[in-house]
């Protein structure tokens, strides 16, 4: 069978760098949401802006798998440091992507009963690998996510006291999620912005992390990473 790598990410930026790379170029616009169908990384994509939180995340990765027939999905954003393992505009690969709002115990009722959920192993050694032939610094590590920015020290303990992240942001999980429900396998790509406190949105503003210089590194990535799937 044919891969088609369904490719995602939160916001308009993140998406740009990516579409250009993009060869045999197609638009459609489906439930709010514009696929670039097309051709990176030697791979068939699909490419979207799914838009920011865990709605808007598993609404598109749904499409991607069921209108698109997307194989694989990989998810590439930016993400609030919580452990410290890595610094600003490295990259925490997800190995274990987990919800720290909601309900996980409830959600895992229903198919495919996780409370937390896995990239696949050759989908993470891919992107590990991609981001080292880029020059970026790159490591497996936990994600949270929930429907939040994390912007001050209480809410990040709060975090951390309830799953110990490495890094927190607002769609990983969803994905992840909903990947699973479609038997399809994911990977999710962060790359730090913020050290998810009062600082952060000085950080993000002040350009301490420059979101359109990573958005170019996370395109040279994103193909990359299709090269090696
Ligand atoms: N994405 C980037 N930084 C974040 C933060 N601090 N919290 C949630 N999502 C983020």
């Amino acid at each position: 069978m044919e891969k088609i790598i369904g490719l995602m990410g939160a916001m308009p930026d993140e998406i740009a760098p990516i579409a250009a790379r993009m060869a045999q170029r197609a638009e459609e616009k489906i439930g709010g949401v514009t696929f670039t169908t097309g051709v990176i990384g030697g791979k068939r994509a699909v490419l979207c802006c799914a838009g920011m939180g865990k709605a808007q995340a598993a609404a598109a990765v749904q499409l991607l798998a069921t209108h698109f027939g997307a194989t694989h999905i990989v998810f590439s954003g930016i993400a609030g440091n919580v452990s410290g393992r890595v610094g600003v505009g490295d990259v925490i690969v997800g190995g274990e992507v987990v919800y720290h709002d909601g309900e996980p115990r409830m959600f895992a009722e229903t198919y495919p009963h996780l409370q937390s959920f896995h990239c696949d192993e050759g989908m993470i050694a891919a992107a590990l690998d991609a981001c080292r032939a880029c020059g970026v610094t790159a490591v497996r590590g936990k994600i949270a996510t929930g429907d939040c920015f994390v912007g001050d020290r209480a809410t990040k303990a709060a975090i951390v006291a309830k799953c110990a992240p490495d890094c927190v942001e607002m769609e990983g999980a969803a994905v992840a999620h909903i990947a699973a429900k479609n038997d399809l396998p994911c990977v999710i790509l962060r790359a730090i912005s913020d050290n998810a406190d009062e600082a952060g949105f000085e950080k993000l503003v002040v350009k301490q992390f420059d979101v359109a210089d990573y958005c170019e590194t996370a395109a040279r990535v994103s193909a990359a990473l299709l090269e090696r799937i």
